[in-house]
């Protein structure tokens, strides 16, 4: 179990990076005025979404929940806990949403909403690592 766990923990830290480094991405990419970089930004913004946020998000699900029904575990902490997945998986899908609207040069939004929007994974992950290390019971 503890070589499950460790997968669980390591693809969970990548899709993490992922969901906090892309967004800023799009805050700079918002701010470009100029045609090399605006063409820079869209093979990063693919290559980190595609590359190392997706995969990293199916392997940190797929351990996760191997995890959860093949060793049993259990509890209103884990229910807690996939509510907030559920909320890191629509942040992800809309961070692939934009990046197709950057990706056609649609974008209409300004850099302060994307550095808004860029502190939104922390709000889950917070309260996912208490849930999970402490498991309190409510
Ligand atoms: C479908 C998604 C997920 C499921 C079913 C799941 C389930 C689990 C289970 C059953 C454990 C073992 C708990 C233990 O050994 O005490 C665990 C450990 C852990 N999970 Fe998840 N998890 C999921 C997603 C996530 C996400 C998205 C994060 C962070 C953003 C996360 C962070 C952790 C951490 C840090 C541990 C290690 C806790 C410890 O060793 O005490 N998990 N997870």
């Amino acid at each position: 179990m503890l070589w499950i766990k460790s997968f669980h923990i390591i693809f969970m830290i990548t899709w993490m990076a992922g969901m906090l480094y892309l967004p800023r991405l799009y805050v700079y990419h918002a701010m470009c005025e100029d045609e090399i970089g605006n063409a820079r930004f869209k093979v990063m913004e693919r290559k980190l979404y595609y590359g190392i946020m997706t995969p990293g998000a199916i392997l940190t699900i797929v351990f996760g929940t191997w995890l959860w029904l093949g060793y049993g575990f259990g509890g209103s902490w884990l229910m807690w806990k996939l509510l907030l997945v559920i909320a890191l998986v629509a942040y992800h899908i809309w961070c692939g949403l934009v990046l197709r609207t950057f990706r056609d040069d649609k974008n209409t939004r300004g850099h302060t909403f994307y550095r808004i929007m860029n502190e939104a994974p922390v709000l889950a992950l917070i309260p996912i690592v208490f849930l999970v290390v402490m498991k309190p019971s409510f």
